[in-house]
């Protein structure tokens, strides 16, 4: 039997699933699977759903009034101008989005981006009022060298260098590129130990890394969330391919809702 979310309960942090579309839906499906999300909710958790910039509307017109919030999977490190195909974050503010993912892998690897570009874009994000999402992550090769904790450390270490102890407004999402999209997931106890190495970092840049919600990201599934949310530093998750099956993603959301009520058994919400 899992343990409930003792630890998080405790810091008053309440768990938060994302799902991560990334370039996959129409304007159809998007209904539907909003729908069938909203219909299964609500949820003891925090839940938000991050769509491609062209959905952002539709999508906050399907889940106005459900409890359920949304964001963008990306935004520019510019302020609006002569940047053609960027979006700013002050334009997803515009559109209600509550998260902005930045320095995703897949932007890291196929767009280039640096750590400190992914760290420019988290403090447009929070100057706009949004929570950036902040992806870190070790390659397979890195992991096999063991040095997934100074890569991680690597990437984060720009953010709060950029943010200050402003860095406790962000949330960070442990995402192994090994596990994305792959079936692989880190076990529950490789998945902690790294959120562990990640809030002790956070500690010591702000007394408020307690609060901080920590997602791990990489197949998470209906199968292997509630084990990944027993553990003491993960607060949730980001999820790219369940996210896109409502059955899959509530299912994430309900876990996560168990975590939440944690050893008190009463609704938080
Ligand atoms: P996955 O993607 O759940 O399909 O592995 C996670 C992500 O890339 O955010």
């Amino acid at each position: 039997m899992v343990s409930p979310m003792n630890a998080q309960v405790t810091a008053g942090r309440l768990p938060l699933v994302v799902g991560n579309w990334k370039m996959n839906g129409t304007r159809v499906t998007n209904v539907e699977l909003l729908a069938a999300l909203r219909a299964s909710g609500p949820f003891d958790a925090e839940v938000s759903v991050c769509c491609p910039f062209p959905y952002l509307a539709d999508v906050a017109m399907s889940l106005q009034g459900s409890g359920i919030t949304w964001g963008a999977q990306d935004c520019s490190q510019h302020e609006p101008g002569a940047y053609t195909g960027e979006v700013a974050a002050v334009m997803l503010a515009e559109f209600g989005c509550r998260h902005v993912i930045v320095g995703h892998s897949e932007r890291r690897s196929q767009h280039a981006e640096s750590d400190t570009l992914v760290a420019e874009k988290a403090r447009l994000a929070l100057a706009h009022g949004l929570t950036p999402i902040v992806c870190v992550g070790e390659t397979l090769a890195e992991r096999d060298d063991g040095t997934t904790e100074g890569v991680v450390k690597r990437q984060l270490s720009a953010v709060i260098h950029t943010l200050g102890h402003c860095v406790s407004q962000i949330v960070v999402a442990y995402e192994p590129i090994w596990a994305i999209g792959t079936g692989l997931t880190a076990s529950p106890q490789q998945a902690q130990v790294v959120h562990s190495v990640l809030r002790a970092q956070l500690a010591a840049a702000s007394t408020r890394a307690i609060e901080m919600r920590l997602l791990y990201g990489g197949s998470v599934n209906a199968g292997n969330a509630q084990e990944l949310f027993a553990q003491p530093d993960i607060d949730g998750a980001l999820v790219g391919g369940a996210s896109l099956k409502a059955a899959d993603f509530s299912a994430i959301c309900r876990a996560a809702s168990h975590a939440a009520l944690g050893s008190t058994g009463k609704s938080r919400t």
